[in-house]
């Protein structure tokens, strides 16, 4: 593991002699997808970090400008481009998380399932450069459909024998972002004060907030409910429509993920109590609060009581993410 001590002082070497005797401690961290939507904020929030000490960008197109530019910014990680395919084992060597925002985006008409065709067959390269040069990272997939691509990953890292189902985390972090701020703005609360479990999976009746859990305490009418449940379920069909054709949520989803991204990496750093919602591959697949550690998901935590509106809304979680696993396992292993 890194060593988090800080770097050796220099008080007493004379002006001329200050130089740094290497990189600054910490992990190292790879974007693929760098230079999209989520991938060019992400990138520069990642760069803001201080737990990162290196930063691999990698994309297909149009990295190195990406590269360059964040490379400016007077943080301490190491900022380095890769762009093309061949360079994809290059840049995944030595990593200690890699989060994937690779992949096309919705359009207004769209659904998440629609994106399929494309981002099974982007995941399935992903995950086999992973396999090959970084096979112990953590894993952050943010592209859709996550319902999909995370049975995908899976059936990809088993194929390669390095599975670990605690190193490949499906995020969901928006629609707890989301759920946090729609859920404070109707209780008048800072949205920093409140915290939603979201369970499930991310797409439409699949995203699940538990608003029976909210902390603070608190309670909804029936009709708070509804509209809460409703907003978050659909909340990235709301970017998607009024971004007109222009793509889906990129800032909002580049703060939820470097927002898990720091927690992942707390995790690994050993910090106690890390606990977020994510997308797992153990129940088989399921979204639900976990414990990160130094060595990923360490705890699955159970759903807790549900009231009836939750329970029926399970069942029909469950059905819809069945379908959605069963096509991302049967891509891979056709
Ligand atoms: P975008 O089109 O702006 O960016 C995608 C990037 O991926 C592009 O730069 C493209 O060149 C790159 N790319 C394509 N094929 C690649 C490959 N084989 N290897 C590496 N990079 C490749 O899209 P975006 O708005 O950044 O969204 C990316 C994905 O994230 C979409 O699938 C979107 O649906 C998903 N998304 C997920 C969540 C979530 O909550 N999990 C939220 C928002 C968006
Ligand atoms: C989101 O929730 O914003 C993303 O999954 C993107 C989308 O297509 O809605």
């Amino acid at each position: 593991p890194p060593n988090f001590q800080m770097m050796e002082g220099n008080s007493s070497i004379g002006k001329m002699n200050c130089r740094a005797k290497g990189a600054a401690p910490g992990f190292k961290v790879a974007i693929l997808g760098a230079a999209g939507g989520i991938g060019q904020p992400l990138s520069m929030l990642m760069k803001m970090n201080p737990l990162v000490s290196v930063l691999h960008l990698y994309d297909v197109v149009n990295t190195l400008g990406v590269t360059a530019d964040i490379s400016h910014m007077d943080t301490g990680a190491v900022v380095r481009g890769f762009v093309g395919k061949d360079k994809l084992d290059e840049a995944l060597t030595g990593m200690d998380l890699v989060i994937i925002p690779a992949g096309v985006p919705r359009k207004p008409g769209m659904t998440r399932d629609d994106l399929f065709k494309i981002n099974a067959g982007i995941v399935k390269t992903i995950c086999e450069g992973i396999a090959r040069s970084c096979p112990r990272a953590i894993v952050n997939l943010i592209s859709n459909p996550v319902n999909s691509t995370v049975p995908i990953a899976a059936e990809v890292f088993k194929k390669a024998g390095i599975y670990d189902p605690k190193r490949l985390l499906g995020v969901t972090m928006l629609d707890v972002v989301r759920a946090n701020t729609f859920v404070a703005e109707v209780l008048g609360l800072d949205p920093r004060e409140v915290d939603v479990p979201v369970v499930g999976g991310h797409a439409g009746v699949t995203i699940l907030p538990l608003l029976s859990q909210v902390k603070p305490p608190c309670s909804f009418t029936p009709e708070e409910i509804n509209y809460l449940t409703d907003r978050i379920q659909n909340g990235g069909t709301e970017v998607v429509e009024a971004k007109a054709g222009a793509g889906s949520a990129t800032l909002s989803m580049a703060y939820a993920a470097v927002k898990f991204a720091d927690a992942c990496l707390r995790g690994l750093r050993g910090d106690a109590g890390v606990i977020e919602c994510s997308f797992v591959t153990e129940l088989p697949f399921f979204a639900t609060k976990v414990r990160l550690g130094r060595s990923g998901a360490e705890e699955i935590f159970p759903l807790g009581p549900l009231n009836e509106y939750e329970r029926a809304g399970l069942e029909k979680a469950k059905k819809e993410l069945a379908v959605s696993i069963d096509k991302g396992v049967s891509f891979t292993r056709n």
